[in-house]
């Protein structure tokens, strides 16, 4: 399993009160940590090219509108080049903002095939972080959030028609 973040370390380590431990606890899981991953051109990323992930996954990618469409819309686009053929990627969220979500997956050849209900209790230590500005340590309401799950639709030749 590989984790990323945008933030450098030393920001995590600033900013969020359990980042020290969180990321300790990773480690000794096996996980590898990568920081300074924009979701964007994540799949030129020096340590993730050329990689293939069977789940890639992006929890609450939740911002202003416009850079909300740019990130996700960038993540669609590199989760593509990054996902195994029959491979998924899952995005969590609340689940009034589906059919923009669903538009975004399809733009990038992805298909939605199903969504499950979002409980926090099934990631015992998960809290979800507003992640920017003052307040990113904090937390906010997640309500009707679902993890909506995307495959590869299939690659149909050029026909050049
Ligand atoms: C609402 S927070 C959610 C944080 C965390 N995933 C959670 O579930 O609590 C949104 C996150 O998106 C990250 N983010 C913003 N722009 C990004 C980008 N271009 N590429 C990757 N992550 C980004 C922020 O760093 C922040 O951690």
């Amino acid at each position: 399993m590989v984790a990323t973040s945008l933030n450098s370390k030393e920001y995590l380590l600033e900013k969020y009160s359990r980042a020290s431990s969180n990321l300790k606890e990773l480690e000794e899981l096996g996980c590898t940590i990568v920081h300074k991953v924009d979701a964007r051109t994540m799949s030129e990323h020096h340590f993730l090219k050329g990689k293939c992930f069977d789940r890639i996954v992006f929890n609450f990618p939740l911002f202003g509108i416009a850079y909300h469409v740019s990130v996700v819309s960038g993540f669609f686009k590199n989760a593509r080049k990054m996902v195994t053929q029959n491979g998924e990627v899952h995005v969590t969220q609340k689940r009034v903002q589906l059919m923009k979500l669903i538009n975004l997956a399809f733009k990038a050849k992805f298909l939605f095939f199903g969504s499950n209900p979002f409980n926090e209790e099934d990631y015992p230590g998960y809290i979800n972080k507003k992640g920017h500005g003052k307040e990113c340590d904090e937390t906010f309401s997640i309500g009707d959030s679902r993890t909506f799950k995307f495959l590869r639709d299939v690659d149909f030749p050029d026909l050049g028609v």
